[in-house]
């Protein structure tokens, strides 16, 4: 019996490779697919299987695979589902949680340490040859902000924001709060974390973390608004998704001082582009989506992914469902 075929929209370690080519024909398609929708349905006519990140998924893409059971996120953020679309067609979405938290969390720890401190700004001046220029008269233009002590603001928080919590209770002693859809007795009771309205937590955090994932509700939730609130010496840090921040709104904060800084590993647009104003402001500072990539835990997300896939090929139920789509046999 012929095997399905999968369309993979990765480059895969051999040992992804073997493991998915047991259970499965691999139709490897190269990333710049992505860009181009008609080539892209055109490839995903007779497959039962997705495997990528990223990747737009709605109706449109649907209807030219009638034979696609799964999608397989090669991500924890799933904001690439058109819930309704593939609910409609019976179509199995699936991502892969829990591999990266720490990871992510520890990228977070890094924007935090890199803003206040102004990493990449005083990296920069040193390999500029700028450092002498001072004269040995003050050292204040080096002046950055305290991370320890301060009191951090978590909007979102599930594992990642749980495992960030961790590192800023235990590891720098800072005050913790956050503002979620529900309450986190485990957090308030392990990292003393407060719950507060999403105002208040603006209003009184030194750091602001997002870390909700992109949904209808989240989109632009951070606006001119929500800016005026925070304090003058605010850092605001998002690895989540760019599009949660209005961006117009945040280079104007970040260019008037309204706000001290931001660490920013997402934009509304990626890759960024270079005529972007954020990658002119020295207090600003930029990585491209790179919150889960060690290879340790990009190789954990793939092999999850790909037993996602061959979970939803081969009539069993995926472990990673997403839960909006749970219902889908
Ligand atoms: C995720 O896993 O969602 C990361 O942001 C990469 O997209």
């Amino acid at each position: 019996m012929s095997k399905p075929k999968v369309l993979v929209i990765k480059t895969l370690s051999e040992e992804a490779r073997q493991y998915l080519s047991t259970y499965c024909e691999i139709d490897e398609a190269p990333p710049g697919i992505i860009a181009d929708r008609d080539a892209l349905k055109a490839r995903l006519a007779g497959a039962s299987g997705l495997l990528q990140s990223g990747v737009a998924i709605n109706e449109e893409l649907l209807a030219a695979a009638p034979g696609l059971k799964i999608v397989s996120n090669i991500s924890v953020g799933y904001n690439n589902y058109d819930i309704q679309a593939m609910k409609a067609r019976g179509v199995m979405g699936t991502n892969t949680p829990y591999v990266l938290d720490d990871t992510v969390a520890d990228l977070i720890v890094g924007l935090m340490i890199s803003a206040a401190r102004r990493l990449p700004e005083l990296d920069a001046m040193v390999k500029r040859g700028e450092w002498g220029e001072l004269g040995g008269k003050s050292d204040e233009p080096y002046f950055g902000l305290d991370v320890h002590h301060a009191t951090l603001g978590i909007i979102g928080m599930g594992r990642i924001g749980e495992a960030v919590a961790k590192r800023a209770a235990h590891g720098f002693d800072m005050k913790v709060l956050y503002s979620n859809r529900n309450r986190k007795p485990e957090a308030e009771k392990q990292y003393g974390a407060e719950y507060r309205t999403m105002e208040q937590l603006l209003q009184q955090s030194d750091f602001i973390i997002i870390m909700t994932p992109l949904t209808p509700e989240t989109h632009r939730m951070i606006g001119k608004e929500q800016f005026d609130m925070m304090k003058r010496t605010a850092i605001l840090i998002n690895a989540s998704r760019g599009q949660i921040i209005d961006e117009p709104a945040m280079i104007a904060a970040l260019q008037q001082k309204r706000i001290f800084a931001a660490g920013l590993d997402v934009f509304e647009q990626e890759p960024v582009a270079a005529d972007n104003p954020l990658l002119q402001l020295p207090n600003v500072v930029t990585l491209p989506h790179i919150g889960s990539a060690t290879a340790r835990t990009r190789h954990d997300m793939l092999m999850a992914a790909a037993r996602n896939l061959v979970a939803g090929i081969t009539g069993q139920r995926p472990p990673n469902l997403v839960p909006e789509l749970a219902e889908i046999e």
